[in-house]
């Protein structure tokens, strides 16, 4: 099996500040992405800005600045903000850079040989905020706008001439490639929402615009250019080189093992994308995956609602680790949901403060009392230290597979259920009083908590980076040995270096803050 684990956060218009929706699809990538790292893959994690299209036309112009120089600045938010959250990114693709369009022109090229393209008039509705063409049917009038049903945002009539991507003849094929391959979309609700409409018969797509300028030239007819979605979803060839299909990059990451998304693009990456790739001869990625909304006021966070949750004030305020652990415990994966201040102190407090940072906290320093501050080298475990220590061990299969698929919040319950028993155990054992019978048996506690709280926070290394890595790093573990084959493996302990020094790790949130 290839060792190799290519995974994408969508690209992001920059045309606004990021988020806390941006956040939330980039943090779950990273997430993945750090776990497959832990697993032993080479991981090429991809994110950037979207950089083409009216939206972004119009904002420049509303802004007098110069389409490209607007983007620059724009897009250095989003690049500041994978440090923000601590992302694991090994590349940041911008759609305004060289390499995009060499491959952006090399897909038009492949549809146009394969007889996918052709010359047309398109007349329709158009969401300029989502770059979206909408049917008649999804189309509903409100206080006398015309609106998308799903966005809600505004759409407008267009009448222009454009190229067309022949996607009404891939119906079939896009029915028996979602047949053969069953885990293409995920969650599975989202997987029969797509049947559902690609059965229904998929009508060609305009692929072009005259209207406005802010884009790739169509090759060969500078008057248009290509689509916005066209150009945008080509990022994850272009980051590999693409055209150059023997590259080394290329040969080792296509097809992508999986783009993370939100619900709202599903249409995009699920039916244009494979659709796009299969008439180019390319092959389609293994599996999208869509996530639920970020909600805010039980709403869409959304600039015309005024409900934009931003992320960098949470993350001052509480930290990146705590924001990180938040979204993904209280957050179902694939649904949507709400954030509430409430749960996220809560979270930081119970999960985090009093579990895995409390049993740190206590023994670190009963360590650094009782044992001139190094971890013991085991002699003889009992029955109870090999329990504790077995049971996540013989976990780590169900574990890596909660993972691998997707259901992070189950996994992360079973981590926290593994503190709380690391907590347990070393109060139950009490090794203050064993301390004056056996020497021996304190040693051998100290070394099985010792082992659990390395083994969780490897565990949670991919969660809360900052912190787990605080905490191996105190106790001596070096960056390499962080890894999920080094669960239970007594070889990472440097038994004669002392235990660096670990400052709290989670303040507690007052109610009042
Ligand atoms: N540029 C396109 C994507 C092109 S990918 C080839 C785009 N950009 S976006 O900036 O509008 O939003 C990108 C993503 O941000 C959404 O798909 C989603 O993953 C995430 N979110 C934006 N708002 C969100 C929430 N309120 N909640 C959760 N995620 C949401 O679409």
């Amino acid at each position: 099996m290839s060792k190799n684990f290519y995974i994408t956060t969508p690209i992001y218009y920059p045309s606004g500040k990021p988020h806390m929706g941006h956040a939330y699809s980039s943090i779950i990538a990273d997430i993945f992405a750090r776990f497959k790292r832990l697993e032993g893959y080479e991981v090429l994690f991809l994110t950037g800005t979207d950089e083409h299209g009216l939206k972004i036309q119009r904002e420049a112009e509303k802004n007098k600045k110069d389409p490209k120089l607007f983007c620059d600045e724009l897009s250095k938010n989003f690049r500041d903000l994978t440090s923000i959250l601590n992302l694991s990114n090994d590349d940041f693709i911008r759609t305004t850079e060289e390499r995009h369009y060499k491959s952006v022109k090399d897909v038009w090229n492949r549809l146009v040989e394969s007889g996918d393209i052709y010359l047309g008039k398109y007349s329709g509705w158009y969401s300029v905020s989502d770059e979206a063409y909408y049917d008649q049917d999804e189309i509903e009038e409100i206080n006398g706008k015309k609106v998308a049903k799903t966005s809600l945002s505004t759409v407008d009539w267009v009448e222009e001439e454009s190229y067309f991507f022949k996607l009404s003849s891939w119906s079939k094929k896009l029915l028996k490639f979602y047949e053969e391959n069953e885990d293409f979309i995920l969650p599975k609700s989202r997987r029969n929402e797509v049947v559902n409409f690609v059965k229904k018969g998929l009508t060609d797509l305009s692929v072009s615009r005259t209207s406005f300028s802010w884009g790739i030239p169509v090759p060969k007819n500078n008057k248009h250019v290509i689509y916005v979605w066209l150009d945008a979803l080509t990022n994850y060839l272009s980051a590999l080189n693409f055209p150059n299909t023997d590259d080394k990059k290329f040969q080792k990451f296509w097809p992508a093992n999986v783009h993370i998304i939100g619900k709202d693009i599903l249409r995009f990456h699920a039916i244009y994308w494979p659709a796009f790739l299969l008439a180019a001869k390319l092959q389609p990625p293994k599996k999208v995956f869509g996530h639920g909304w970020i909600l805010s006021d039980d709403k869409k966070m959304s600039k015309s609602l005024g409900n934009i949750l931003d992320p960098i004030e949470i993350i001052n305020k509480y930290g990146i680790d705590q924001l990180r652990y938040y979204l993904i415990k209280e957050v179902s994966l694939g649904n949507d949901g709400s954030i509430s201040m409430e749960n996220l102190k809560n979270c930081i407090n119970n999960d985090l403060a009093n579990n895995y940072g409390n049993l740190c906290q206590r023994v670190f320093s009963f360590i650094k009392k009782n044992c001139s501050n190094k971890i013991p080298k085991p002699t003889n475990l009992s029955e109870k230290d090999n329990k504790l220590l077995n049971q996540l061990k013989n976990d780590m299969p169900t574990l890596i597979n909660l993972v691998n698929n997707q259901n992070l919040n189950e996994f992360i319950k079973k981590v926290v259920s593994y503190s709380f028993e690391a907590n347990k155990y070393f109060n139950d054992s009490e090794p203050w009083s064993v301390k004056k019978k056996n020497l021996e048996r304190m040693q051998n506690i100290l070394f099985t908590i010792c082992e659990q709280i390395k083994n969780i926070s490897i565990l949670l290394n991919c969660i809360i980076p900052v912190s787990t890595g605080k905490v191996l790093k105190a106790m001596n573990v070096e960056p390499n040995m962080i890894s999920i084959k080094n669960i239970n493996n007594m070889e990472c302990f440097n038994y004669s270096n002392e235990l660096k020094n670990l400052n709290i790790l989670f303040n507690k949130v007052e109610n009042d803050n």
